[in-house]
């Protein structure tokens, strides 16, 4: 049987077709734009993604045997706030999950409510990104637009409703709105309580693997007529460590998309005590930690876009004998951050030029400052205790050749590249194969579907070149912190 996974990314979608076994049929990318307001804001028309997804299935099935296509998964961008009215239309563009607007509602989150309050209710503590923070923000300054809501959804559970008619999340998803009960998988009547929201304004739970519905009727003409079944899907993150095979207690996932994060599964629910990284559900009873920075491979288009280039391959090639000895430094931090810093108003900024410095010097200082800073989240999970040594890589960075060693080196632990790359698409049409019985769980799934292609290990000769780099990159943030 086929099945599809739609991973609705920030900068487009990319949809997959698959067999049972996990072998790739087709893909098809489609992009749509994000608006940048006023700086640190972004948001998006929802009504875009729908538009994407629809004219990116006609491509991907087209000429393909419709009759054997059995589910369908959507994984997405998590955070984003997506409001309806009594008619379903959506009120206003979505506040994406790298929105800094909500500084002040933050503040008030963390600092009034208290951050011991948030933790114990909700097993985190506000995050601009996250979602209840946003609904604060419209409260106070759209209030007109507050009082239409009658349905609040994250961006991939727009699509599923669109697709099925069904108001559903998922836990992994779900935890990324500051509104859920991670520990317990309800939601918090506390947050919802402190943040105006009505509970029947939220979508129901579900794991992720759960069947929420079928393809309704009206896209007959896409799917051939035959009934399709539609799981509750993932957010990015949880979506990709399911395409890359992280399952088990203690297995590591590293994306380098927009964002970049690092998640790392728990058989038990546990919160980093100064809740630094995110304490998310995971499928199946599990959990996970993630640290998140939110601009990664974003840092890198942003850079060639100032070179005006779009020649990945070759601003990033030929860089093996300049690792460990490049004296530019980059601060990632074109969004502000999250993980582990908390601070919108956090800037990019390259250090340390003389008058000789080179273009490949800059670039790779890019690609290092972004695995300098996924090693501030990587600290704060060794600092915790947990040992990571190895962790798969996926996202558009991880196709960049150089960047798995330079990750690999930096973090000092191996890199495994699995050979199908599309980590959360992937992951979404492994949940949908598991709801259709192809599979008995998620875990056997992963270790059906997951092949790891090629193993990447530290250069023993260059680790401590970059511990020492990675030294004095911690003393810039603290050292530019108030010139931002
Ligand atoms: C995770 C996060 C990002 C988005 C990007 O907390 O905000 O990884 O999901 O897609």
């Amino acid at each position: 049987m086929l099945y599809i996974g739609i991973d609705l990314g920030t900068s487009s979608v990319k949809i997959i077709l698959v067999d049972e076994k996990g072998e790739k049929l087709a893909t098809v990318t489609r992009h749509y734009p994000v608006e940048y307001p006023k700086p640190g804001w972004s948001q998006q028309n929802p009504e875009d993604w729908y538009d994407a997804v629809i004219s990116g299935l006609e491509e991907l099935l087209d000429g393909q045997d419709k009759s054997k296509i059995a589910g369908l998964g959507v994984a997405g961008q998590m955070h984003g706030l997506v409001i309806l009215d009594n008619e379903d239309h959506v009120i206003r563009p979505a506040i994406l999950w790298n929105d800094g607007r909500t500084e002040d509602q933050v503040a008030y989150l963390n600092n009034q409510i208290g951050k011991d309050t948030l933790s114990g209710h909700v097993a985190n503590i506000a995050f601009a990104g996250f979602t209840a923070p946003k609904i604060l923000w419209l409260k106070e300054h759209e209030p007109e637009n507050f009082t239409k809501i009658h349905k609040i959804m994250l961006p991939k559970d727009y699509i599923v409703y669109r697709l099925t008619g069904s108001f559903v999340t998922d836990y992994s998803d779900a935890s990324g709105m500051l509104l859920l009960d991670v520990q317990n998988r309800c939601w918090s009547d506390k947050l919802c309580e402190i943040c105006y929201v009505k509970k029947e304004w939220l979508p129901q739970l579900c794991d992720s693997k759960d069947r929420v519905g079928v393809i309704k009727k009206e896209f007959d003409y896409l799917f051939g007529g035959n009934e399709i079944c539609v799981v509750a899907g993932a957010g990015d993150n949880a979506a990709a460590a399911i395409g890359t095979g992280c399952i088990n207690d203690g297995e590591c996932n590293i994306s380098l998309g927009t964002s970049g994060t690092i998640f790392i599964v728990s058989d038990n629910f546990d919160v980093d005590n100064n809740n630094a990284l995110h304490s998310f559900a995971y499928t199946e009873g599990r959990y996970h930690l993630m640290g998140c920075m939110l601009s990664a491979a974003s840092c890198a288009s942003w850079w060639l876009d100032i070179l005006n280039s779009i020649d990945y391959d070759g601003e990033f090639t030929d860089m093996n004998s300049m690792l460990g000895d490049n004296q530019v430094y980059f601060l990632p931090y074109l969004m502000g951050e999250r993980s582990p810093i908390n601070d919108v108003n956090a800037r990019a900024a390259f250090v340390g030029m003389n008058a000789a410095t080179t273009r490949r010097e800059m670039c790779l200082a890019v690609l290092e400052g972004v695995s300098f800073a996924l090693r501030d989240c990587l600290e704060v999970a060794r600092k915790l205790g947990i040992n990571v040594n190895v962790s798969t890589c996926c996202g558009g960075g991880s196709k960049i050749k150089i960047w798995p060693q330079i990750l690999s080196n930096v973090l000092g632990i191996d890199i495994n590249l699995p050979a199908t790359q599309e980590g959360p698409s992937l992951g979404a049409a492994m949940l949908a194969m598991v709801a259709c019985g192809e599979y008995e769980s998620v875990s056997e799934a992963c270790d059906a579907i997951v092949k790891i292609q090629e193993t990447i290990n530290p250069q023993m000769d260059i680790i401590e070149k970059y511990n020492k780099k990675y030294e004095k990159f911690s003393k810039l943030y603290p050292a530019l912190k108030d010139v931002f």
